[in-house]
């Protein structure tokens, strides 16, 4: 069975929904951005264009059924803030892998913890996953400390795994699993 398809998860602040084609003008502001994708397995977009070759890749993803490419989209005014992805869906293990990306005018205001609180509850509830992981460049303090408050366990790096952008890169692995979750292991 395939990832279940996610319509909306509501926050007070944000919506995490599907990315579609009207989105672009707003992630292309996220991802235009060095800043952004310094740790990023893609290139800063350059143009309209960058962003219709990732939607396309995301499509294709979507699928196979072990993704899906959600934007976070502000409730106040409806701009897209930043992407969710969950991808590498196992459905025999119940275990997906975690991605996200906040535009670089937003950092800092509890987008990336709201939206991935909620986002992670939906899956280790609705979607009955058992484990979530990630993989964080250790140098990106940042997406660190983000994960270590959402209550994240820090399981180990992995030496070398990815060439990013030209460079062998070490890989710090997280993960949390659906009881710690439950049981509310996250930093105050
Ligand atoms: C990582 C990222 C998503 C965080 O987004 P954000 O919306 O700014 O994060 P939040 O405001 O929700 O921060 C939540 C917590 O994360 C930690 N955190 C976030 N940014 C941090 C930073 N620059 N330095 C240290 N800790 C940080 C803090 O614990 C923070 O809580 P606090 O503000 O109460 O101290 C954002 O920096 C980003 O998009 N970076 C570029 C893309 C990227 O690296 N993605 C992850 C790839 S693995």
């Amino acid at each position: 069975m395939p990832l279940p398809a996610i319509t909306a998860i509501l926050t007070p602040r944000l919506t995490v929904r599907p990315v579609a084609g009207a989105d672009l003008d707003d992630l292309l502001e996220v991802n235009g951005d060095d800043a952004v994708t310094r740790f990023l397995p893609y290139k800063t977009w350059q143009s309209a264009e960058d962003g219709r070759a990732w939607l396309a890749r995301m499509e294709a993803l979507d699928a196979t059924g072990t993704s899906r490419q959600l934007v976070i989209e502000r409730n106040a005014d409806g701009k897209v803030v930043g992407t969710v992805l969950l991808f590498r869906f196992d459905e025999g293990s119940a275990r997906l892998e975690l991605g996200y990306v906040v535009g670089r005018a937003h950092w800092r205001q509890g987008y990336a913890a709201e939206a991935l609180l909620a986002v992670c509850g939906h899956a280790f509830g609705q979607l009955a996953v058992r484990r979530i992981e990630a993989e964080v460049n250790p140098g990106n303090a940042a997406s660190n400390a983000l994960l270590q408050s959402l209550g994240f366990v820090h399981e180990g790096m992995f030496r070398q795994r990815w060439i990013s952008k030209g460079v062998a890169t070490d890989t710090n692995i997280y993960g949390c699993l659906a009881h710690e979750w439950l049981r509310g292991n996250r930093a105050a």
